[in-house]
């Protein structure tokens, strides 16, 4: 029993030992090729600053990449971050962010914990899929087809106005329980159709993805279940597996339905309040059709992909728009009176949209303040030469959203909500990266056209309805996948006469 330990301990020893020349082999090989990046402090030997990083708390996990950022700002605009032995870099220099975006394509590996429900979808797909995928459904994005989606954004926002009438006159709610079940209704609609698409199977989609996004983020929360191997033996993992076979026996329904529908040559759009709906379910199987591009489950994951991309992003945005228009009363009214100007009592209509040019600066400033993505995470194959320092082949970076938007090129009033710097051009700062709520590069969000349309209509119909209050100063927020609030966020309605 003596020397079975006494073996065991030896073994250990050994391991460690092989490690940690190995993790010193590795860092004086990077040393080697050029200065590094000032490294952010607190690493802790083997660990690095993993121990920072998994706590599972994302308000303290905020403030953490907020300082990390905030240091490399102070330091030639990069700094580093090891977690165990994956080095990353954080990134916010505007200059080296544009090479990051352009140059880098890969997602990081955190990106896979999506993979089991998304896989190859534009999303996480591996570069050489991408640029097929990206190709193809491009034309799905175009204006032509998002004018056919109005009368959805329509109907949807007068739905939410109506929910809203039971909170009209009471105390502050949680926006998110309204905006977020009906922008989740909203991009199923659009994503599969809706009066062909049985309403049970939509409610059953929407299910299923809610738990799934909540299963992604705790799992991204919890270093301990990042391993696969681990988070499949617990009940998280099992859940997740249930609720992707629940999302796909929806998605499979649709998809073969629709196709159905396009041999037997049944029209393959729909009427929404009088305006013909493609879904993009349609177009592409059209699109992969006529090619034979992509198979059923390709198909399956561009449609949950465009879901999951779709919905929080857009609901996340109007809530802290609203935060800031019910903190800044006089820019509410100028955004009714452009509304009533333009509108009066009537839909939206797609020629509408170019002038409402007020409210689109409301957007622009909110997503400036408040990116839904505050960083994106892109691993690097090649070694990525930047201004100051060149990042090892191997290591992920942080391109810095959030850091973009509150750099010096904004000016002394950058954390200020000001809307009307986007109306005049000498106060929109010219470098490409200074607005990236959307992202930068060749791999930029493609839904921003549609995001816009859908949510100028929603604000729209709101801003005419009601008045918002809100108090901006007791704003938290923290980092699940997304910048999210965490307190603050509570917004009281009064119906307008
Ligand atoms: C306010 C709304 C939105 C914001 C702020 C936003 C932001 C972003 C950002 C930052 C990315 C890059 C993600 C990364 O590289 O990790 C992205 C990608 C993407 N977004 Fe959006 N998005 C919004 C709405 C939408 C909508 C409405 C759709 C679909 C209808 C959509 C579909 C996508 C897709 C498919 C990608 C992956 C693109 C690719 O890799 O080719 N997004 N979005």
């Amino acid at each position: 029993m003596f020397i079975v330990t006494n073996m065991w301990i030896t073994v250990v020893i050994a391991l460690v030992a092989i490690y940690i020349i190995v993790a010193v082999l590795v860092s004086r090989s990077r040393a080697n090729k050029g200065p590094r990046p000032p490294e952010y402090p607190g690493a802790l030997p083997l660990i690095g600053h993993g121990h920072l990083f998994g706590s599972g708390n994302s308000d303290a996990f905020w403030l953490l990449l907020q300082d990390c950022y905030r240091f490399a700002n102070s330091n030639s605009g990069v700094a580093g971050l090891r977690i165990v032995q994956t080095q990353y870099y954080m990134v916010t220099d505007p200059d080296d962010c544009v090479t990051l975006a352009n140059t880098a394509l890969d997602k990081d590996v955190v990106y896979d914990f999506m993979k089991p429900f998304l896989g190859e979808g534009l999303l996480t797909a591996t570069v050489p899929i991408w640029k097929i995928h990206r190709k193809l459904l491009t034309p799905a994005f175009s204006q032509g087809v998002l004018d056919g989606f109005i009368g959805v954004f329509n109907s949807q926002s007068k739905k939410l106005v109506s929910s809203l009438n039971q909170e009209d006159g009471k105390k502050p709610f949680d926006f998110w329980t309204y905006i977020g079940p009906n922008a989740l209704e909203t991009i199923c609609l659009t994503a599969m159709g809706g009066a062909t698409t049985d309403d049970r199977l939509t409610s059953k989609y929407m299910r299923a993805t809610e738990n799934l996004y909540n299963i992604i983020v705790s799992r991204f929360q919890r270093f301990w279940l990042h391993n696969n191997f681990v988070f499949n033996l617990t009940s998280l993992g099992r859940r997740q597996k249930k609720y992707i076979k629940m999302a796909n026996g929806v998605t499979s329904a649709v998809l073969e339905r629709r196709k159905n529908e396009l041999v037997n040559g049944t029209p393959n759009s729909e009427e929404n309040s009088g305006k013909k709906l493609k879904a993009f379910i349609d177009l592409i199987i059209e699109y992969s059709g006529e090619r034979g591009l992509l198979s059923d489950q390709e198909i399956r994951e561009e449609v949950s992909t465009i879901i999951i991309a779709g919905h929080d992003t857009s609901a996340s945005t109007i809530v802290y728009t609203l935060v800031l228009l019910g903190s800044h009363p006089e820019i509410q009214e100028r955004v009714f009176k452009e509304i009533d100007e333009v509108l009066g009592d009537r839909d939206v209509e797609k020629q509408d949209l170019p002038k409402l040019v007020f409210v689109e600066a409301v957007l622009k400033e909110a997503l400036r303040l408040y990116p839904i993505a505050p960083f994106i995470v892109r691993r690097l194959t090649e070694s990525l030469k930047l201004k100051h320092y060149t990042l090892p082949a191997g290591s992920s970076a942080f391109l810095a959203i959030h850091a973009l938007h509150r750099h010096k090129m904004w000016g002394d009033d950058a954390e200020h909500f000001l809307p009307d710097r986007w109306l005049d051009k000498n106060r929109i700062p010219e470098h490409q990266a200074a607005f990236a709520a959307f992202s930068l590069g060749r791999r930029m969000c493609i839904g921003k056209n549609y995001a816009l349309m859908n949510m100028k209509t929603t604000l729209a119909h709101l801003i005419r309805s009601f008045r918002f209050k809100s108090n901006i100063s007791e704003l938290k927020l923290k980092i699940d996948l997304m910048l999210k609030p965490h307190a603050g966020h509570y917004i009281a309605v009064e119906r307008r006469m």
